[in-house]
């Protein structure tokens, strides 16, 4: 229980009084819990809770048009058993990754996700209209750039988009992974494949002796921080918008074993020394791949940075057994526990690597695409054990599913942004 390993983590001479405010809070988490966990969607009356904490609804007038922008970001989920769900596209769209297919996966429940709705405490997040958005898009390319988690939302919004435009020509524009162009509308999306955005490869003493070697480091990879991956080097030449991530291998000590296989960085070509953590590795690669973007970018490419996809590995991490059986999303207290910082469990990076994220993005001229604190809900939309590894993915999402609400987000960013020039 997180309540005792708070207690132990932080022991002090409250001590009573805090064992008093935890018994409590666990009483009211338990009722909170077993609610949810009734067979009736009862979920959805907690959800309302959360929606009350925040301003109401006249604030801020709802989409575009308003005085001050609706903030997606905050909000609650609602379930809505009448809708009709797949709307969008189903598992039948070709370019889902096996993996991530939770429908002919078997996952219980995946027809459901879909059921679930964002609600922005502020106004009201619709399905963006893929029609709509082919005719706004007429003669743009779009690339996302980034780590799977990105080509998991560039996959929701290709199939989003090939349901109502199915002449497609299959190509992979400007070094990208994979890429499409819908014909009718001459409308190019691609992804482009980079964990760390920066270039980076296998590095060993042995072709090397200089500063490193001395310092006794043998084994490791060598990170370029002012180099771009050649994956997406050409990208912002060629897109004119452009949706970045990168976040969860800083965090992948299974590749980037500080011991065995540490990140070792360099800049000029030359090492840094003395070398980095990987969390400063990871400013200077922001600073550097923003700088790199605004240069090489065409005129009036539109920017976004996409903020972390969190994990929820519950019961240790994906190498440890851990898993993400829940069906449904987390109450906010739950979400609390398992990403809060001072917890320090094992999905907490997801609110660490953001931190890096606003750091590096404050005065930039990126758009912020907030998807973090809405998907740290949904523990209940990951393959988990359903999508054909040796360990559960609690980490990429089903599709349908909740990237299609990234989508829908970020198309309404990219209207606001239209209208505002
Ligand atoms: C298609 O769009 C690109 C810009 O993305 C433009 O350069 C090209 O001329 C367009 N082609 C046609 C046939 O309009
Ligand atoms: C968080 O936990 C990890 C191990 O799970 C540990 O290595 C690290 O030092 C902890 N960080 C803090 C700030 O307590």
């Amino acid at each position: 229980m997180a309540t005792a390993r708070d207690l132990r983590s932080k022991p002090n001479s409250l001590l009573p009084l805090l064992s008093l405010l935890c018994f409590v809070s666990l009483l009211l988490a338990l009722s909170l819990f077993r609610r949810a966990a009734s067979p009736t969607p009862a979920a959805a009356s907690h959800q309302t809770l959360e929606v009350k904490r925040h301003p109401p609804a006249g604030a801020a007038a709802g989409g575009g048009g308003g005085r001050r922008p609706c903030d997606y970001s905050v909000g609650s989920w609602i379930y809505d058993p009448s809708f009709e769900s797949p709307v969008r596209y189903d598992g039948s769209c070709k370019e889902i990754f096996k993996g991530w297919n939770c429908i002919a996966g078997g996952k219980p429940g995946a027809r459901d996700l879909g059921k679930w709705r964002w609600k922005p405490a502020a106004c009201d997040l619709p399905a963006f209209d893929p029609v709509g958005f082919l005719e706004m898009n007429r003669n743009t390319n779009i690339g996302f750039v980034g780590d799977s988690l990105n080509r998991n939302m560039f996959v929701s919004l290709f199939c989003s988009l090939k349901k109502v435009s199915g002449e497609v020509k299959k190509w992979r524009p400007a070094g990208a992974d994979r890429g499409f162009t819908f014909l009718r509308y001459n409308l190019t999306i691609a992804y482009h494949r980079t964990n760390l955005l920066a270039r980076y490869g296998r590095w060993s003493a042995n072709a090397d002796d200089g500063e490193l070697v001395s310092l006794g480091y043998k084994e490791g990879y060598r990170v370029d921080v002012d180099l771009p991956e050649g994956t997406w080097a050409a990208a912002p030449q060629f897109h004119d918008i452009l949706i970045f991530n990168t976040g969860h291998w800083w965090w992948a000590p299974s590749k980037f074993d500080p011991i065995k296989s540490p990140m070792l960085f360099f800049r000029n070509g030359q090492p840094l020394i003395p070398p980095l953590k990987p969390d400063i590795g990871l400013d200077l690669v922001l600073e550097n791949m923003m700088k790199y973007v605004s240069k090489e970018a065409k005129s009036g490419t539109i920017k976004f940075f996409r903020t972390q996809s969190p994990r929820h590995f519950e019961g240790g991490d994906w190498d440890q057994g851990g898993s993400c059986p829940r069906s449904k999303p987390l109450l906010p207290e739950q979400v609390e526990d398992l990403f809060g910082l001072e917890n320090n469990g094992t999905n907490v990076e997801a609110r660490l690597v953001n931190q890096h994220l606003y750091k590096a993005l404050k005065g930039s001229d990126f758009h912020v695409l907030d998807i973090t604190h809405l998907s740290e809900f949904r523990a209940d939309a990951h393959p988990s054990t359903y999508g054909g590894k040796k360990h559960d993915d609690c980490m990429h999402w089903c599709l349908p599913g909740i990237t299609d609400t990234w989508n829908d987000i970020f198309v309404m960013l990219l209207t606001q942004i239209r209208q505002s020039r």
